[in-house]
């Protein structure tokens, strides 16, 4: 069954007389355990498409389902308590907070659900360690490096134990060795956590860690490339840039 399913979603923008057809009629699903990439050229629709199956915008039209409940067909109140309990997100730009510590950034989403941190600390822990940052727990953002921030970003995007985790170019501002850390981070949350993942990035490399590419242009999914390795594999790297060629992306 699919964790997530968008049908015949289209998203309109009006600005003043002239419409922006955003996305026509996607159609677009994602197992449960599934790591996605989302590629295609700047103004294709991806982090369009991210923000609907998020909740974090409405469809024009269409119908987008999370964990079998219909999202696009909410009111606010209830798309906000399915985003913040359901949902995770991990941006380029990290969006930490600046003021709190590693471990109370990883503890934020807990604490807007209204839940009891003093329970919930071994479970912060345990995240901040997987991370790869036990030993950075009282350190503010600006006492990490841009690898680091993100890793925590990671942590507070599964703190909740999300159906989805969506991540709009999570390593756009990182150098390469950080960015292969946050993508083996991510492909480990999937295969060992049985978390699911969709990812908008720009960069072949960092889609081949996914297990399927979904090319976007012009608002509609083009094609679907399933990915044989998942670990920045040099075959899978070359298949992906063989389809951008053909396709011009
Ligand atoms: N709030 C908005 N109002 C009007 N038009 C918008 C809005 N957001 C996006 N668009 C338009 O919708 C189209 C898709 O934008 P989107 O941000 O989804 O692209 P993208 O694929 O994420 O691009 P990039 O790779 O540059 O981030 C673009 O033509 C964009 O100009
Ligand atoms: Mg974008």
């Amino acid at each position: 069954m699919s964790v997530l399913e968008a049908k015949m979603v289209t998203k309109q923008y009006q600005m003043g007389e002239v419409t922006v057809q955003a996305l026509a009629e996607v159609d677009f699903a994602v197992a449960k355990g599934d790591f996605v990439a989302v590629m295609g050229p700047s103004g294709s629709g991806k982090s369009t498409l991210l923000h609907l199956l998020g909740g974090l915008d409405e469809p024009t039209s269409g119908e987008i389902t999370l964990a079998g409940r219909p999202i696009s067909r909410l009111s606010d109140d209830e798309v906000t308590i399915v985003r913040r309990r359901k949902v995770g997100f991990i941006f380029q730009f990290f969006n930490l907070v600046p003021t709190l510590s590693a471990a109370e950034n990883v503890a934020l989403p807990l604490l807007i659900d209204g839940r009891n941190i003093k329970e919930e600390q071994q479970k912060i822990i345990n995240l901040l360690e997987m991370v790869g940052l036990g030993e950075r727990a009282d350190h503010k953002p600006d006492q990490l490096s841009g690898g680091q921030q993100q890793r925590v970003a990671i942590a507070r995007a599964f703190v909740n134990d999300p159906e989805i985790v969506l991540a709009d170019e999570p390593t756009g501002n990182l150098d390469s060795k950080s960015g292969t850390a946050v993508l083996n981070l991510l492909r480990q949350f999937c295969r060992e956590l049985q978390q699911t993942i969709v990812m908008v990035t720009h960069d072949p490399r960092a889609a081949s860690f996914a297990n399927k590419v979904v090319f976007l242009k012009d608002g509609n999914i083009i094609q679907e490339l399933p990915i044989a390795h998942n670990d920045g594999h040099e075959e899978d790297i070359r298949a992906i840039m063989r389809v951008m060629r053909e396709l011009e992306l």
